[in-house]
């Protein structure tokens, strides 16, 4: 398959006291999207930002605007953040009694929904959802922070969530988040993934050149 790798930098490694200029840099080096990780120090132990940030962002980009809630429950917060200007936003099952409730919302703010696996969290979790959902985000380090190590074990996930999609004969996008860079990047792809997440290994690198860091996570 040659189709276009899609790449979402990850905020959470941006120089934040510089969020525009960093969010306009991985656009001028061709970032698909940008990824937003919400997190409640709750659900993961750490805590981010909201939908007013994602409003900020709203007002300065074009790119869609890919937000992973890592926040419980979730649904009371969907219409804040989809009204801020979401174009996607991704929840995970084990964070909302009524996940279908929840991807329904989102679907109604006519966006685009994702599901999210941990990595202790099985495929069959999901399975039922197939039919509601536009992505499956499968989580290659377990949520909370950035600068992680890919599990390796996690490839075969990806492999076997890129079956569930193509059997299902829908078009859904298989996500990739957690500890991809240069090393990692090529196996999640190999394994089915058509977009990858990427915090430090795009905006941790010493020499801030993005666009060399975004064409070489595609693998081309
Ligand atoms: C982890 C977040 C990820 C994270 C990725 O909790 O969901 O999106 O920012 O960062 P890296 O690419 O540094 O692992
Ligand atoms: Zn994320």
């Amino acid at each position: 398959m040659t189709s276009h790798i899609k790449i979402s930098p990850s905020i959470l490694s941006a120089d934040i006291l510089n969020l525009g200029a960093e969010v306009q840099a991985v656009a001028a080096a061709g970032a698909d999207w940008i990824h937003v990780d919400v997190m409640d120090g709750r659900y993961v132990p750490n805590i981010t930002y909201g939908p007013h940030l994602v409003a900020a962002l709203r007002r300065f980009t074009d790119l869609p605007l890919d937000v992973h809630l890592m926040i419980s429950p979730a649904q009371p917060h969907i219409k804040a953040f989809a009204e801020a200007g979401a174009n996607l936003i991704t929840v995970h099952p084990d964070a909302d009694t009524h996940i279908h409730r929840v991807l329904c919302e989102i679907k109604s703010y006519g966006i685009k929904a994702g599901i999210a696996l941990n990595p202790g969290v099985p495929i069959t979790a999901i399975e039922t959802l197939v039919p509601f959902i536009d992505l499956i985000l499968v989580m290659t380090v377990n949520p909370g922070f950035g600068g992680q190590a890919y599990i390796p074990e996690m490839t075969n996930k990806i492999r076997q969530v890129r079956h569930l999609i193509n059997h299902s004969g829908r078009e859904i996008e298989l996500e990739v988040d957690g500890g991809i860079n240069l090393e990692t990047a090529p196996s999640a792809i190999a394994a089915g993934a058509t977009a990858l997440v990427a915090g430090a290994a795009i905006y941790g690198a010493a020499d801030k050149d993005y666009q060399s860091k975004i064409t070489a996570l595609r693998g081309k």
